[in-house]
């Protein structure tokens, strides 16, 4: 089938939901994607942050020919080997005690909404302890009750009415918050760092403020870690940069190793108010996606892992602040690790297809903001190829923004 045939076929069936890139993936290997022409891009994008180990990673591929191991689902009605182990894994690595396993990160903040309520329930019948307070330019997904905590008007607008008794605090405002995290809330949910937002990390106070605030009222507090966790920073998870004891973690994204599984880890206390019934799905934690995490984690749990994942996105890090010294249409680097972002003065996306057509798959978010999520392999010549590409398309850029100040945003 040609590139153009699958376009028509798509164009003529799919339901209009993404806006894709002019690309026909065929095959992958390592941190690079090729097209069905040979064309090879070196992927800055990791699949939205899930291709943590680059394709065709050759532990995972030997993992998924196992034949010894060959169930693919048995249903959440009877035990299979592999939930029990991922869960002790994923409590050890955050400090918790029990897990959900659901199938994206969407449902995994579901769950949390619903742990969140369900825990303030417990301690007080009334329900009045029930409000979800979120935090502005936040994106936690798009089921309903996921899409009324995130953000941006453009999503959440079409389908209002939205779930009631969700509230937003400003980024970053502690004294904000100080207000707004009243004792009617049972959940605070956060991102450490908002991925969608634009690459925006919450400063130590105002996470240190919400852990406290919910505490003091027996709220929850919530970390969704989806994009920014599991190694993404050189660490298992973001919150442990900041010293924080949330009582959720939600993972998801390269939980599987691409793979649909997500998990929402809890505490004890928390995990306790859902009994049998309360929650559930048919897919999620099957046995092959719980099999190859485990995979997942064992590598990233590996001597050296992280202490490179933070030595390249400190390099990364480096070469994007020198890049901005050249370029003026660059207005601040961001972001931590290998979860990297550069706010443009004016919109980025045609940057995005420019990196295209020089072999390089980048993002761009909240139009003026480029985001860099590689496979945590990436390596230091994939990065120095990168910089030296974006440098002429942002030099151009500039221009732009100078010759048309209409252009810029802020
Ligand atoms: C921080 C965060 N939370 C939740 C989600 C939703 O995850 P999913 O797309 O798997 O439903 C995303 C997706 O980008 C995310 O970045």
């Amino acid at each position: 089938m040609t590139f153009e045939e699958v376009r028509e076929l798509e164009s003529r069936f799919l339901i209009p939901t993404y806006e894709r890139l002019p690309v026909l993936a065929v095959r992958g290997e390592g941190c690079v994607l090729y097209d069905e022409r040979g064309k090879g891009y070196v992927d800055f994008l990791g699949g939205i942050a899930v291709n943590a180990l680059g394709y065709n990673h050759p532990e995972i591929v030997q993992a998924l020919c196992d034949k010894s191991e060959s169930l693919l689902h048995v249903s959440n009605l009877i035990y299979h080997r592999f939930q029990g182990q991922l869960a002790q894994k994923l409590a050890r690595w955050t400090g918790l005690d029990r897990a959900f396993f659901a199938n994206s990160g969407t449902e995994a903040v579901e769950g949390a909404m619903k742990l969140a309520r369900a825990f303030a329930r417990r301690r007080n019948s009334d329900g009045k302890q029930a409000e979800i307070l979120a935090v502005e330019n936040s994106f936690h997904g798009r089921t309903l009750g996921a899409l009324s905590a995130t953000w941006p008007v453009k999503y959440r607008a079409p389908f209002e009415p939205l779930v009631p008794g969700i509230r937003f605090v400003a980024a970053n405002d502690a004294a904000a918050l100080r207000k707004a995290l009243t004792p009617e809330v049972a959940g605070f949910i956060v991102e450490p760092i908002q991925g969608e937002g634009g690459v925006v990390e919450m400063s130590t106070e105002f996470l240190k403020t919400g852990e406290e605030l919910c505490r003091k009222h027996g709220a929850l507090f919530i970390c969704d870690e989806i994009q920014c966790g599991l190694g993404r920073t050189g660490r298992f998870f973001t919150f442990q940069k900041f010293g924080l004891k949330p009582d959720v973690v939600l993972i998801a994204k390269p939980l599987a190793a691409g793979l649909p599984l997500a998990a929402m880890v809890a505490s004890e206390s928390a995990a306790q108010a859902f009994s049998p019934g309360m929650h559930g799905t048919t897919f999620g934690g099957g046995p092959l996606q719980c099999r190859l995490a485990l995979k997942v984690l064992e590598i990233i749990e590996r001597p050296g892992f992280l202490q490179r994942v933070r030595e390249t996105g400190d390099y990364f890090r480096q070469q994007l602040e020198r890049l901005q010294s050249e370029v003026p249409v660059i207005r601040e680097v961001r972001g931590d690790g290998l979860m990297l972002g550069i706010e443009l003065k004016t919109s980025g996306k045609k940057v995005v297809g420019q990196m295209l057509d020089a072999g390089f798959l980048i993002n761009c978010t909240h139009d003026t903001v480029l985001r860099f999520l590689p496979p945590l392999i990436i390596e230091r010549k994939h990065v120095s190829s990168l910089v030296d590409a974006l440098r002429p398309c942002l030099a151009g850029l500039a221009q732009t923004a100078v010759n048309s100040p209409q252009e810029v945003l802020q």
